[in-house]
């Protein structure tokens, strides 16, 4: 990554087509344009993406890679991270862990204090990230996924007011 800069930032319209991107290779069942375009207008969601730019770019939002992006639903005291995927070519590189923080911030200046998620029994990359950000597990859904069916564990992260 030499050269090169992460920037966390609040999502735009113009990134969904990316996003759809990499939705689509890291999900079975993606998420729809649709559903990422009203993310984007809904006040109770927050949308964040991560872009990296590199030397030579044209220094404005936008110009750079987007590696990924994060989804959470606030409600209220509660908070649900709903979607989050780093592009292949861009995993173990710290991107997840990054968007995980920057949303986890974001939701501590709402005045948001437990944030949960479900995450497939398998999928082992995400349930690494999660134990690493202090997510515990407080519950399963069975046969909760399709394409593969599979039970979802729903982990809980308590969080200090930002
Ligand atoms: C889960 C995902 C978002 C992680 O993104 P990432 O940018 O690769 O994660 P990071 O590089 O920030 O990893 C942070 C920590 O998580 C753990 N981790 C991440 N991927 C891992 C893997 N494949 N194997 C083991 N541990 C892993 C490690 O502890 C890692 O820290 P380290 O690299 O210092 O050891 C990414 O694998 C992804 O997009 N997967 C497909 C979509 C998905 O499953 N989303 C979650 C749905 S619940």
């Amino acid at each position: 990554m030499s050269n090169a800069t992460l920037v966390i930032r609040p999502a735009e319209e113009y990134d969904v087509p990316e996003v759809l991107r990499i939705e689509r290779a890291s999900f079975a069942d993606p998420w729809s344009a649709d559903s990422f375009l009203t993310s984007l207008e809904l006040d109770r969601m927050r949308f964040l993406v991560a872009e990296e730019r590199r030397e030579g770019d044209a220094n404005q939002a936008g110009d750079g890679m987007l590696l990924g992006y994060v989804i959470a639903l606030v409600l209220a005291e509660e908070a649900e991270v709903a979607d989050i995927a780093v592009s292949s070519d861009a995993r173990r590189r710290g991107v997840g862990g990054l968007l995980l923080d920057a949303v986890t911030d974001e939701l501590a200046r709402r005045g948001v204090r437990s944030v949960y998620l479900e995450v497939r029994e398998s999928n082992t990359a995400a349930r690494a990230l999660y134990e690493s950000r202090a997510f515990r597990q407080v519950g399963r859904r069975r046969g909760y996924y399709q394409h593969p069916a599979e039970d979802a564990l729903l982990l809980k992260r308590e969080i200090e007011p930002g």
